[in-house]
C-alpha cells in the first residue's frame, strides 16, 4: 500500500509517494513568497480564480484597513461552478449523505448544482433579494444549505449563516443586526435518529423582526401555512434554470458570519469576495493536496467557518467533490463516519480533535470494519491536538501513511494560515506548522517584541495581511479596531498564545483572551454570563472553562442567586435557559450555586482564582481579594460534590 509519510523520530515526513504527487514539494516557496508577499498573491489570484476585469492595485493598506485586488471583478459562484461546466459538467461537486440510514445519498453533478443555484437565485430576486441585501440562512447539513449559499453569491447578496443548533434568540440577534428580509430555513432534520424540529425555532427568532419571508425546506414533513412561508421546493419549480452572475468588486462583502469575542455580543465577520476566493482557492489545494477527481470530507457544519470554506467554497472552486452528512457521527453506532469513507472512497478528510478524542473512546471493532485505504491527507482544525489523539488518528484512521495537517486559523481569517504542506512537512504531533506561504506570523511580547524561539508569547499576524483576512465587523467598526488592532497596533492581534520551535515551525497553544473552545466550538464565557444573568433569578454569575478530556475544554458556572440558594432542579432550569438563549452547544457542565464570588475592590471577578480552585491548584493573588474568605467557602462547595 501506498505510504505518503515516512517516519523520522518522532517527526514524520512526506514520503517520496507524496512528493511524486503533491503540488507543492519545494521549501524554497516559503523563502521565495517571502521575498515580495503581495506579487505571490498576485500570481496566485490571476492562476487560481476567474477575473472578469483585472484590479488595478493588488494590495492598499492603511491599517486597520487594507484591501487586496481594488478593482478586479468577479463573480464568486461563476468560479465555483460556471467555470467547471465545459470540462466537467457531469463530474459529481456534491456526495449528501442523509442521517437515516435507509435513506438514499443524493450526488450532484456541478451540471445539476449549477441548474439549482440559478433556479434559487431567481427565487430570491423574485423576492426582492438585490445586491449587498443580507439573506439569513438557518440550515443544517442539506444540500440546500449550500444551494442558497451559492445563490446569494450569484446576485452579489451577502449571506449570514446560522448554525442551526443555535437558538431562537441566537438567530433573532444575528437577523436583526444583518436587518435581513428573508430567511432560508428547513421544518427539521435528523439527529441521532430523531426528527429534531427546526421550524419552530426559526419562526420564534423571526418574529418581530425584519423578516418579510421565510422559505422552508421540507425535510422531515412538518406542515407549513401562513402567507409568510414559502416552500423551497415549489419555488423552485416555478423558477427559471438561467441566472446570469452578478459581477462584483473584489472587496464587496460576500458573506458574514457571526462569532464569539469577549464581549457578551458576538460579531459578524465580515469577508469580502476576491481576497478570500484566492485564499479558499490556494488553501484547498496546497494543504490537502487536493486534485480534481479528489472527494473531500470536512466534517463541519456549515454553521462555522470551516464548514463555509472547506465542506463547501473551497472543494468547488477547485472543481472537486465535496462530502457532506447530515447527521451524528454515531448515529446509528460510533462506525458510522468510517463507513461513509469507506462506501465513498473519500480521499481527504479534514475534522476536529474534540471528535477524534470521542472516536478514541469508542475505539477498535468500528474502525477496523471499515477499509480506509482510499485517504491520502487527513486534517484537523479547531483547537490544540494532543499528542495521543494526533497518534491515534494517524495510525488508526490513516493507517500510519497520511500526514497530517493541522490548520490553525479562525473565523477572521477566512481560510488556513499555519499548518505543514503535505509535500514539504514535517508533521509533528501538536505542532500547526509554518505560515502559509506569503503570509507571516511572529510571537511577541506584550509590547509588541518577537520574542526567541522557544518562549510562549501573543500570535500575530503582520503585513502584508493574508487575502482572506476579515474586512471588518459588521456595524461594529469600533469593536474592529479595539479587539484586533489595538494590542499590536501595527500586527492583527489572533488573541491566541503561541510558541516558535528551532525550524521555525509555531505551536499554538490557545486562546489567551476570554473565548473558550468547547468540542471546537467557539463561546464566550461573557456570552455564557450574560445568558444566565438574563434568568430573572440570578443575580451574578461568572464562567470559566476547565480542561475536558474529550471536548477540549467545558464552561463551568458559578451562580448567585438573588434570594441566594439553590437547587438540583434550578441548575436544570438554568440549563434550560441556556439553550434558549444561545443553544445546547453553550451548556454548561455543571453549576454550582455559591452566596459570592471572589471580586477585587473594584468590583472585577477574579475567573482566575475560580479556574485554580476548580482544577485543583492553590489560588495567587488572594490579597487583592476584597472577599479572601469566599474561596474557602467555595473549595468546601467544590469538594463536597
Ligand atoms: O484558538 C484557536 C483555535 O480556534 C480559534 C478560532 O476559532 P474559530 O473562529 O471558531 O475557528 C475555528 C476553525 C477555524 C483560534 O483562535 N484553533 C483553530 N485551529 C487550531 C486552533 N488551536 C490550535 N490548533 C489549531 N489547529
Amino acid at each position: 500500500m501506498t505510504s505518503y509519510t515516512t517516519k523520522k523520530g518522532k517527526t514524520y515526513w512526506p514520503s517520496a509517494e507524496m512528493k511524486k504527487i503533491a503540488w507543492v514539494k519545494d521549501e524554497n516557496i516559503y523563502k521565495q513568497a517571502d521575498k515580495d508577499p503581495i506579487g505571490f498573491w498576485k500570481k496566485l489570484a490571476k492562476e487560481g480564480i476567474d477575473w472578469k476585469a483585472s484590479w488595478k492595485k493588488t494590495y492598499e493598506e492603511k491599517l486597520p484597513y487594507f484591501k487586496w485586488f481594488k478593482g478586479g471583478k468577479l463573480n464568486f459562484c461563476n468560479n465555483c461552478l460556471d467555470r467547471h461546466l465545459k470540462k466537467s459538467g457531469n463530474k459529481i461537486a456534491l456526495i449528501w449523505i442523509p442521517e437515516p440510514v435507509k435513506e438514499k445519498t443524493i450526488k450532484l453533478t456541478y451540471k445539476e448544482l449549477y441548474d439549482k443555484v440559478c433556479r434559487f437565485a431567481n427565487v430570491l430576486k423574485k423576492q426582492g433579494v438585490k445586491k449587498g441585501d443580507v439573506v439569513s440562512i438557518y440550515l443544517p447539513m442539506i444540500p440546500e444549505a449550500l444551494i442558497s449559499m451559492l445563490a446569494c453569491t450569484r446576485i452579489g447578496a451577502i449571506h449570514s449563516v446560522v448554525f442551526s443548533a443555535f437558538s431562537a434568540d441566537a438567530l433573532k440577534s444575528r437577523i436583526e443586526d444583518g436587518k435581513s428580509k428573508l430567511l432560508i430555513t428547513a421544518d427539521g432534520y435528523y439527529r441521532k435518529g430523531k426528527k429534531e424540529d427546526l421550524l419552530t425555532k426559526a419562526k420564534e427568532g423571526a418574529k418581530a423582526t425584519t423578516i418579510k419571508k421565510i422559505i422552508v425546506v421540507n425535510r422531515i414533513g412538518k406542515k407549513v401555512s401562513g402567507d409568510k412561508f414559502l416552500d423551497f421546493n415549489s419555488e423552485m419549480k416555478k423558477a427559471d434554470g438561467k441566472c446570469d452572475c452578478k459581477i462584483m468588486n473584489s472587496e464587496n462583502i460576500l458573506f458574514v458570519l457571526y462569532t464569539s469575542g469577549t464581549t457578551g455580543k458576538p460579531k459578524g465577520i465580515i469577508h469580502d469576495t476576491g481576497g478570500y476566493a484566492v485564499q479558499a482557492y490556494w488553501t484547498t489545494k496546497w494543504n490537502f493536496n487536493l486534485r480534481k477527481g479528489d472527494i473531500m470530507w470536512c466534517t463541519a457544519d456549515v454553521g462555522w467557518i470551516t464548514g463555509h470554506t472547506y465542506a463547501f467554497y473551497g472543494p468547488l472552486l477547485n472543481g472537486s467533490t465535496t462530502l457532506i452528512y447530515e447527521g451524528s457521527p454515531d448515529f446509528p453506532d460510533p462506525g458510522r463516519w468510517w463507513k461513509i469513507i469507506n462506501e465513498n472512497k473519500v480521499n481527504v478528510f479534514y475534522t476536529a480533535p474534540t471528535a477524534i478524542r470521542m472516536f478514541m473512546g469508542a475505539d477498535g471493532k468500528y474502525v477496523k470494519k471499515y477499509k480506509l485505504d482510499s485517504l491520502k491527507i487527513l486534517g484537523t482544525v479547531g483547537e490544540p491536538i494532543d499528542e495521543d489523539a494526533w497518534n491515534w488518528y494517524l495510525n488508526k484512521i490513516g493507517g500510519g501513511r497520511c500526514p497530517i495537517i493541522d490548520t490553525w486559523w479562525q473565523t477572521e481569517t477566512g481560510g488556513t494560515l499555519i499548518n505543514a504542506l503535505p509535500g514539504i512537512g514535517p508533521f509533528i504531533p501538536t505542532v500547526a506548522g509554518k505560515s502559509f506561504p506569503g503570509t507571516r506570523h511572529i510571537v511577541v511580547d506584550e509590547k509588541g517584541k518577537e520574542v526567541v524561539v522557544g518562549k510562549t508569547g501573543s500570535l500575530v499576524q503582520v503585513s502584508p495581511f493574508a487575502p482572506g483576512m476579515l474586512h471588518g465587523v459588521y456595524n461594529d467598526d469600533k469593536k474592529y479596531k479595539e479587539t484586533y488592532w489595538k494590542r499590536f497596533k501595527d500586527k492583527y492581534d489572533t488573541s491566541d498564545g503561541a510558541y516558535v520551535d528551532k525550524q521555525g515551525n509555531i505551536r499554538v497553544t490557545g486562546r489567551t483572551d476570554d473565548v473558550m473552545k468547547v468540542a471546537g466550538h467557539r463561546l464566550s464565557t461573557a456570552e455564557l454570563e450574560n445568558a444566565i444573568a438574563s434568568d430573572e433569578r440570578v443575580g451574578e454569575c461568572a464562567v470559566v472553562p476547565i480542561p475536558d478530556k474529550i471536548k477540549g475544554q467545558v464552561p463551568i458556572a458559578f451562580v448567585v442567586l438573588k434570594q441566594g440558594g439553590g437547587s438540583e432542579a434550578l441548575g436544570k432550569e438554568l440549563v434550560k435557559h441556556v439553550d434558549k438563549k444561545i443553544g445546547p452547544t453553550a451548556r454548561p457542565a455543571k453549576i454550582y450555586f455559591v452566596d459570592d464570588l471572589p471580586k477585587t475592590r473594584s468590583g472585577k471577578i477574579m475567573r482566575r482564582i475560580l479556574k485554580d480552585v476548580l482544577i485543583g491548584e492553590e489560588p495567587k493573588g488572594l490579597m487583592t481579594l476584597v472577599n479572601p474568605k469566599v474561596v474557602g467557602v467555595i473549595k468546601g462547595i467544590i469538594n463536597k460534590r
